[in-house]
């Protein structure tokens, strides 16, 4: 059994009729490093959001742990599963950079003082603590991306899915997200990134997954046969 197992997934966007993600069968791990690449609007963000039940499937079955996804509140999904988005804007909602890394472990009633110490650390390692009062909304893209991935990690959630996380970000400040994202899966926590940026894959990902169309076009992790039988 994976971590999360897809099983001949569709989804349309009503009322389009070709669907933006078609008869996907995937399992993932609750460890490992996995990347998805594939062209603009080849359907790999959508994939995620249903892989977290923001989307429901038109067609087909999406277990976490065994369990339907249907089964647990978006909530409960979201305490395992810490989501990045494609876009920090639509992720960012709190009024200062340091609540925005706080927010979650308060939420999950963690101690003031660990929840200090813990949103300091994140501060530090991605060079924010000079933003610590700042409305996050009015950093520079590569600084909301920095928070909106701290944001996440902060929570230390059982498995990472990661849309283009390095979009914004020069190369020293990709190479420090690479570093801790390693420290991260070294752990043993999985990871599912979407990414565009062939070298971060290549320097990540142990499993690469290409979408094309909606559908999986070939998977590493399958030898021999690269093409997927859907
Ligand atoms: N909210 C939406 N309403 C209608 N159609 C959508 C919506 N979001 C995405 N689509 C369409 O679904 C398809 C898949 O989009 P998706 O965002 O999943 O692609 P993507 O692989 O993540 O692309 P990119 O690399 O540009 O991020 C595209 O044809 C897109 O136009
Ligand atoms: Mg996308």
């Amino acid at each position: 059994m994976s971590f999360l197992e897809l099983s001949q997934v569709t989804f349309f966007y009503p009322p389009k009729t070709i669907p933006a993600v078609k008869r996907i069968n995937l399992g993932l791990e609750k460890d490992g490093v996995t990347a998805i690449v594939g062209p603009n609007g080849c359907g790999k963000t959508t994939l995620t959001r249903l892989m977290i039940g923001v989307l429901q499937p038109a067609e087909g079955r999406i277990c976490l742990e065994g369990r339907p996804l249907t089964d647990y509140s978006l909530a409960e999904i979201g305490r395992r599963i810490g989501y990045v988005f494609q876009n920090p804007d639509v992720q960012l909602f709190s009024n200062t950079v340091a609540e925005e890394i706080g927010f979650g472990l308060t939420n999950q009633g963690c101690e003031p003082a660990a929840v200090e110490a813990r949103v300091d650390f994140y501060l530090d390692y991605f060079e924010l603590a000079d933003y610590r009062n700042v409305f996050p909304l009015h950093l520079s893209q590569g600084e909301k991306q920095r928070l909106a991935i701290a944001a996440v990690l902060a929570n230390e959630p059982e498995f990472l899915i990661l849309d283009e996380p390095t979009v914004g970000l020069d190369a020293y400040r990709k190479r420090l997200l690479g570093d801790y994202l390693q420290k991260v899966a070294q752990l043993g926590r999985g990871m599912l990134l979407i990414s565009h940026d062939m070298s971060f894959v290549d320097r990540m990902a142990e499993r690469v997954i290409t979408m094309e169309n909606g559908q999986i076009k070939s998977d590493s992790e399958r030898r021999g046969n690269m093409a997927y039988d859907h």
